[in-house]
């Protein structure tokens, strides 16, 4: 296992900061496994990646789907030493309480907490194994504010930072990172064109996010960026 190729896994690597996080870190030479469910997509950044290109390889994975993702990882990222996994599936609703379905709040829960934790549990036996790798796991403000229209979005998000916390001190001597993420307004598909229209010089861009992650996951010191929080200059939406 040592000796396999050292990759970094992408989930929700199709659009906004996955896709971001997968230009800056192909384009800094590091081989990218990207997932999420429109392959289609994938593949089109495969191609608008040029030469680097040849630093990513997309996969179809959806990560509410525990089965698939053990399935994935006997067939395919078993080959490889993943040196970092970079949670970042994500998914909201943008209603009240009183307004999101049962179907809505389980598919929220599913994708953003649940999907961090299957592939959290997917790739941790390995590293505890080599005793190193990086786990990046993008949350967001919803976690340290109250946002009005995301209540199981912050419990999701809040569920996996917990989850993380937790999980940072257990593995804190087995040489593993655990680095969460915490982004404000990003201007992104998951909101409506509309709002992105009417924020746009207020919003973060994605491109400034995968920079400052790459940059942290650089560090080669003995510290360790264990929670960031990425604000827009001019305040929350
Ligand atoms: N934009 C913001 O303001 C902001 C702020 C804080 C945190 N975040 C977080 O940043 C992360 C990325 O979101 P984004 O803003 O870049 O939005 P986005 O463009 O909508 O990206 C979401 C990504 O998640 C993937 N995804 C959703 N459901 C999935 C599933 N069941 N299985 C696999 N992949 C799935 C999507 O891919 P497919 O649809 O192809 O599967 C897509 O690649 C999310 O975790 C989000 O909560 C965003």
């Amino acid at each position: 296992m040592a000796d396999n190729k050292k990759i970094i896994w992408i989930t929700g690597a199709s659009s906004g900061i996955g896709k971001a996080l997968t230009f800056e870190f192909t384009r800094n030479n590091i081989f990218v496994i990207g997932t999420a469910r429109r392959l289609e997509l994938l593949n089109r950044i495969k191609k608008e990646l040029g030469d680097c290109g040849n630093n990513f390889e997309p996969h179809l994975l959806d990560v509410t789907d525990y089965a698939a993702i053990d399935k994935f990882h006997k067939k395919i990222l078993s080959n490889y030493q993943i040196v970092c996994l970079i949670n970042n599936a994500g998914t909201t609703s943008f209603k009240k309480a009183i307004d999101d379905s049962i179907a809505d709040i389980e598919n929220i829960l599913r994708v953003n907490l649940f999907g961090g934790i299957y592939t959290i549990k997917t790739v941790l036996p390995d590293m505890l194994e080599r005793q190193s790798g990086t786990i990046i796991n993008i949350l967001s403000m919803v976690t340290q504010k109250v946002f009005t229209s995301s209540s199981a979005y912050t419990a999701s998000k809040s569920g996996l930072m917990g989850y993380t916390k937790v999980l940072r001190e257990e593995v804190r001597d087995k040489n593993i990172r655990i680095i969460n993420v915490l982004p404000g307004a990003t201007s992104t598909e998951i909101w409506s064109d509309e709002i992105r229209k009417k924020h746009n010089d207020s919003m973060m861009n994605a491109d400034d996010i995968a920079k400052i992650v790459f940059r942290i996951f650089s560090e080669k010191s003995n510290m360790v960026v264990e929670d960031i929080i990425l604000r827009p200059l001019k305040g929350d939406l």
